[in-house]
C-alpha cells in the first residue's frame, strides 16, 4: 500500500497582508495541513503569530492547524491557542518544566500533542511520554528564521526515529506521526521521506514559487514535491 504523506506549508513564508487567500490557495493546490510558526523573541530569537491570528484563519480552511510553538514557557498559552482552533500543538521540550504536564495539557484541550527536537536535542525526550504524543517533529534547521539550509545530520536522527516510532505504532496499534521542519524542498523531499518523515513543512519552497495572484500560483511546486514523493 502507498504511504500516506502529508504537506504542510508554513505561512511564515506567506503574504501576511494576503493571508487567508494564501492559505486558501496553498491548501487547494494540494496541500494538507497549515504548519503554524508560533516565536517570541525569547525562546528564539524572533517574533511571529499568536492565537488572535489562529482565530483569524480557522473558519477560511478545513485544513488541520499545526501550531508549532517556540515559545517560553508554553503552558500559559497552549488554551490559547486550542480555544483558536489549533489541531495539533506541538513544543520544545526544553521549553517546559513539567513536559509530562504540558503534553496532557495539549490533549485535555481536546488538541494532539507532539515534541519538538531542534537539531542537537537527543531522542530521549520520548522515552517516558510516548503514550501522550501524536507527532514527532524534528528540526532540520535550528528554529526561529524560515529559508535556512536543511542539516543533513537530521537524516540519520530521523531513521533513529522512524524506527523507535515503528516499534512503538506495533506494540501499541496507535499512529504517531514523525514530521520534519526546515530547509525541506523539491530537490530533497524524497531523500528526507526515505529517512522516515511522513509531514514535511515547506515555508520557502512553496511560498517563494508564488509570486504573483494566480489561485493556482502553488500548482507547480505543490506538484513537484509531490511527483518526488511518489517516486520514494
Ligand atoms: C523555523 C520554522 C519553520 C520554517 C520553515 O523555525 O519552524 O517552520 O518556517 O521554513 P523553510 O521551509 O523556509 O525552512
Ligand atoms: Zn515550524
Amino acid at each position: 500500500m502507498a504511504k500516506t504523506y502529508r504537506i504542510a506549508p508554513s505561512i511564515l513564508s506567506a503574504n501576511f497582508a494576503r493571508l487567508g487567500q494564501e492559505i486558501t490557495d496553498v491548501i487547494t493546490s494540494g496541500t494538507d495541513i497549515v504548519h503554524f510558526d508560533v516565536m517570541d523573541n525569547h525562546y528564539v530569537p524572533n517574533l511571529t503569530i499568536g492565537p488572535l491570528i489562529c482565530e483569524a484563519i480557522r473558519p477560511v480552511t478545513d485544513a488541520i492547524i499545526d501550531v508549532h510553538l517556540m515559545v517560553m514557557p508554553v503552558d500559559r498559552i497552549i488554551p490559547d491557542f486550542a480555544k483558536a482552533g489549533a489541531n495539533i500543538i506541538t513544543f520544545h521540550p526544553e521549553a517546559s518544566n513539567h513536559i509530562d504536564r504540558s503534553l496532557s495539557l495539549v490533549r485535555e484541550l481536546g488538541c494532539k500533542s507532539g515534541l519538538v527536537f531542534n537539531p542537537a536535542t537527543p531522542l530521549d525526550y520520548l522515552d517516558h511520554v510516548m503514550d501522550k504524543i501524536d507527532m514527532v517533529l524534528l528540526m532540520s534547521v535550528n528554529p526561529g528564521f524560515g529559508g535556512q539550509k536543511f542539516i543533513p545530520e537530521t537524516l540519520n536522527k530521523l531513521r533513529l526515529a522512524r524506527a523507535r516510532i515503528d516499534a512503538y505504532m506495533q506494540k501499541s496499534g496507535r499512529e504517531v506521526w514523525l514530521e520534519v521542519d526546515g530547509g525541506v524542498n523539491a530537490a530533497n523531499i524524497a531523500e528526507i521521506a526515505c529517512a522516515g518523515a511522513d509531514t514535511f513543512v515547506a515555508g520557502s519552497a512553496v511560498f517563494g514559487a508564488g509570486k504573483d495572484s494566480d489561485p493556482n500560483r502553488y500548482n507547480s511546486i505543490v506538484g513537484a514535491l509531490r511527483t518526488e514523493l511518489a517516486k520514494v
